[in-house]
């Protein structure tokens, strides 16, 4: 049962986030991030085709990190298309700058977030994609806000996480039904739910209340 709906939080992603303290532990996970071979585990492409991006929209990849899911997100939303690559960690952004420049994704933004506030345009974004990012926000009450802001009112947002059991406890701190309820709680209601690779990790699609 999810208990802590409603309550001022602190930071609750402390264990998720053990690693992103130290520079040593972020060259660590962006190596692994970024490692081509994920493709086999992470199924992109699958995914980018499940979330029925449209030519022409604006998708905003929160969290992006070293810009994995850039190449297939920039091809979906094409030329007339806008992706916003979105992380608080700054030299993830610049891994992600380079694979920008050097695969010439002209439709590709960088922007520099804060543990708060994803810095999102206003009412701009058709689509946000949380891919594995939910359950290292320290404070997800205040980013579910900032992300609805940044939403059209027909927009949605997708959060892809791992089942609570496929990963080292302590490490994603509600599993499926309890993120479903404590998104619900700031300003979402869910419009879908799958598995997104079986049994191991689902896909959510929520629209804005
Ligand atoms: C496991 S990585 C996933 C990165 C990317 N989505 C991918 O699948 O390759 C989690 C990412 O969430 C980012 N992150 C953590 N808290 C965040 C926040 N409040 N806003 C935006 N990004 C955040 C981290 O910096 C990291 O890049």
């Amino acid at each position: 049962m999810l208990a802590v709906v409603g309550t001022a939080w602190g930071q609750v992603a402390t264990e998720a986030n053990r690693l992103y303290q130290t520079e040593e532990g972020r060259a660590a996970l962006a190596r692994g991030l970024g490692d081509p071979g994920r493709d086999g585990t992470q199924k992109p492409g699958e995914l980018v085709a499940a979330l029925g991006i449209g030519s022409g929209a604006t998708v905003a990849d929160v969290g992006a990190g070293v810009g994995y899911m850039l190449p297939y997100l920039s091809k979906a939303v094409g030329e007339s298309g806008l992706v916003l690559a979105e992380d608080i960690q700054s030299d993830f952004l610049e891994i992600a700058r380079k694979k920008v420049a050097g695969e010439k994704l002209g439709n590709v933004k960088l922007v520099l977030g804060a543990e708060t506030d994803p810095r999102l345009p206003p009412g701009a974004v058709d689509l946000e994609l949380l891919l594995d990012v939910y359950h290292h926000f320290d404070y997800p009450e205040k980013m579910l806000a900032a992300l609805a802001a940044a939403l059209r009112n027909d927009g949605r947002m997708a959060i892809v996480e791992y089942y609570q059991r496929e990963m080292p406890a302590g490490h994603i701190r509600l599993d499926r039904d309890d993120v479903i309820r404590e998104v619900e709680s700031y300003g979402f209601r869910i419009a879908s739910r799958n598995d997104h690779i079986t049994n191991q990790q689902y896909l959510l699609i929520f629209a804005k209340k």
